[in-house]
């Protein structure tokens, strides 16, 4: 069976990289963006700050940018994010009540990015880093998501008292996201520090869950984004096996499984630590490819030098002079036939 989700994968698999339009060196991006990074992510383009700089005003600008970046070489887009704490724009929180932004700002968003992306759009990330880092096993997902503690202060009378009183902000997104996508596109909750045992991935499948329940969306149009920016040098990263078991546990579901934004920090670029980098690349890889219900796989910065972990993190595919690193000779080894 393993060999057959491989094989079924053919044509349908996207391995990709991010782009914004302000990226320099455009020979470079179009020479690598047609041949090795075939999948598209806007680092920045589609974010609240920049998809709606004042409020109910939609500006697509910089997302379509990136998406024709995409379309120019035959490559697929992801859409990333209509919903995070970070990179809100200048007119949030204000003093919005929570009914408003629940009822009102949210639902307006999201309808105005995803119906004016476009049905092509293979997947959104809806709600980006909504779980907390102090999460522990056995909490509820509005206890998960309460962990948080970033929100944006929305109070009426700024109080400064937080959205997060129940998940209704994050169902309100998904139902609107559902109603305005294309039908093949698949509605993510992306995190961070998520992949294996964790107690922050057993929130994320447990706020699938109560997404599923509260919005009737099918599970088979769900799917949890595993950022995966993982440090070599620490251990911070999880092993094939404990990212199949994830998988599994999602595609019980039917929900889909994706890497969304991966790099590896090394520190420095010796020999061992490269290869060392590029065996965790391979392996997060092969879990994605080896499991049936995960079809998208983004490496975030396509180079060191572009990377926001900085060059000397020495954290992506190729080096800060667009060389292709050990790792990436090992993606495009085990990405054959696909
Ligand atoms: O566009 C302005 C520019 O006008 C200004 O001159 C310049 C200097 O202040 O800032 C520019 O905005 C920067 C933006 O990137 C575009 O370059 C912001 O300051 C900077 O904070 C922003 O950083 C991005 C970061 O998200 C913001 O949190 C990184 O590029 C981007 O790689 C990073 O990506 C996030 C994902 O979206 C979510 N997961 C984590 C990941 C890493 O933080």
């Amino acid at each position: 069976t393993v060999l057959a989700a491989v094989t079924a994968k053919k044509g349908t698999f996207h391995f990709g990289s991010t782009y914004d339009t302000f990226d320099a060196d455009q020979s470079w991006f179009d020479g690598v963006f047609s041949t090795f990074y075939r999948h598209v992510v806007a680092e920045n383009g589609c974010k609240w700050d920049a998809t709606e700089p004042s409020q109910g005003v939609s500006s697509l600008t910089e997302c379509v940018g990136a998406q024709s970046f995409a379309n120019q070489f035959g490559n697929t887009f992801r859409g990333h994010n209509t919903f995070w704490h970070s990179q809100t724009p200048s007119w949030l929180p204000g003093s919005f009540s929570a009914s408003q932004v629940v009822g009102t700002i949210i639902p307006q968003h999201v309808q105005a990015e995803i119906q004016g992306m476009g049905a092509s759009v293979t997947s959104w990330d809806v709600v980006n880093e909504v779980v907390g880092d102090g999460v522990s096993a056995g909490m509820t997902s509005l206890q998960c998501v309460q962990n948080k503690g970033d929100w944006p202060t929305v109070t009426s009378d700024g109080s400064g008292v937080p959205l997060v009183t129940d998940l209704s902000f994050i169902f309100a997104a998904f139902k609107t996201a559902f109603q305005f996508a294309g039908a093949n596109t698949r509605l993510a909750v992306n995190d961070y520090n998520t992949g294996g045992a964790e107690a922050k991935t057993a929130c994320v499948i447990n706020l699938i869950k109560s997404i599923q329940a509260n919005t009737t969306i099918p599970f088979n149009r769900l799917a949890v984004g595993f950022q995966s920016h993982l440090t070599a040098s620490t251990g911070g990263f999880d092993s094939k096996s404990a990212l199949a078991s994830t998988f599994s546990t999602l595609s019980a579901l039917g929900v889909s499984a994706m890497i969304t934004e991966m790099d590896i920090e090394v520190n420095a670029n010796t020999t061992p630590n490269l290869r060392y980098q590029a065996a965790i690349w391979g392996d997060y890889l092969d879990a994605c490819l080896f499991a049936s219900n995960c079809f998208e796989f983004i490496n975030w910065d396509p180079r060191d030098d572009l990377s926001w972990r900085g060059s000397a993190a020495a954290a992506t595919l190729f080096d800060t002079n667009g060389n292709p690193k050990p790792a990436a000779y090992e993606v495009a080894a085990r990405l054959q036939n696909f």
